[in-house]
């Protein structure tokens, strides 16, 4: 498929596949980077969760009949996902507690996104015709691009050791906000 012409569902999937890899280096990320790569997950996390909340999930609903029950307990994961990085932004002063919250988050993530790859993309793909599928994959990528991004923690007006984590619900606002604006 040529560049830029990928279908929504192949681009969820490679998604996921990034999500994946960021989530197997938290074994390997020593103590004292621990902070800055748990800003990176949260980000990757919040700008995936609510780019499908805005493009997927409202097109699987539309297109698949008896689609809610699914699309509601799909959403319900993504919810906790985000209550478990609300918890752990709190501990950002104890590196062994947020490593280990991070391997516990990153089980319940990749076992959602497989019952996602198993239960909600082949039915939206299979209900859901070629062109339909790209312009989603458009809005998808769109989305995403227009999630504001939180300031890396070592950027010049920020050094280490000044990390701020914001509230991970006002992060998500913040990314909801920019993609509806976006839309
Ligand atoms: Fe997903």
């Amino acid at each position: 498929m040529p560049a830029g012409t990928e279908d929504l569902v192949a681009l969820l999937k490679a998604d996921h596949k990034t999500v994946e890899a960021l989530l197997a280096a938290v074994d390997s990320t020593a103590e004292s980077a621990i902070v800055e790569y748990f800003c990176k997950v949260r980000e990757e996390l919040v700008r995936h969760e609510v780019a499908e909340e805005l493009v997927v999930y409202p097109a699987f609903r539309r297109n698949v009949p008896g689609a809610d029950a699914v699309a509601d307990a799909r959403i319900a994961e993504q919810s906790e996902a985000e209550e478990a990085l609300a918890r752990l932004d709190k501990q950002e002063d104890d590196p062994a507690a947020l490593r280990s919250g991070l391997v516990k988050l990153r089980g319940n993530v990749l076992a959602h996104a497989i019952r996602e790859e198993q239960e909600v993309f082949p039915l939206l793909e299979s209900h859901t015709g070629t062109e339909e599928l790209q312009e989603l994959g458009r809005r998808y990528e769109k989305a995403l691009a227009a999630a504001p991004t939180h300031p890396h923690p070592h950027a010049p007006d920020s050094p280490p050791g000044n990390i701020v984590l914001g509230p991970v619900a006002a992060l998500v606002d913040r990314v909801r906000d920019a993609m509806k604006r976006s839309s």
